[in-house]
């Protein structure tokens, strides 16, 4: 399974520590950047790794910016693209469980890095539900047409 990671300045470290827990678990990690602690602008790099999950490159996504909120923002406006801003795990199982969201973001200035892992293996282990679930997910993909 290919999971596909970007970032901003902002999360560098964190994203190290994420990147280190895939491939502990055994995930192949493609990292679309940046790896520069210059100040850079989040949308590159959430727009990248949403472009890289609609062509299917990618099974699912991870973005970290300092409160996930710009890069999840800009992933969104991918067509086929659903990114959830999630600080704890039981929001990362819902986003999974109930709104099959195919890209998971945190804020690199909300959670710390035990948090982050708590919030990635959950995201990461847990399926869409499907059934009225998935009547709910098509309606919001409607909004793309
Ligand atoms: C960068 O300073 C910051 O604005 C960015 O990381 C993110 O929090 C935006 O949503």
């Amino acid at each position: 399974m290919k999971i596909g990671i970007g970032n901003d300045h902002s999360a560098l470290e964190l994203k190290a520590e994420i990147v280190g827990l895939l491939q502990k678990k055994g995930y192949e990690v493609i990292d679309y950047g940046t790896n520069s602690a210059v100040s850079c602008d989040y949308p590159t790099y959430g727009k990248a790794v949403g472009e890289a999950v609609a062509s299917g490159e990618i099974t699912q996504g991870i973005l970290i910016c300092g409160t996930g909120l710009g890069i999840s923002l800009a992933a969104n406006k991918v067509k086929g693209v659903r990114a959830a801003v999630c600080s704890e795990p039981y929001t990362a199982k819902m986003a999974r469980a109930h709104n099959d969201c195919n890209i998971l973001a945190f804020g690199a200035r909300v959670v710390g890095a035990e948090m982050a892992k708590m919030i990635v293996e959950t995201w990461l282990n847990t399926k869409f539900e499907g059934g009225r679930h998935q009547k709910r997910v098509d309606m919001i993909m409607e909004g793309e047409q």
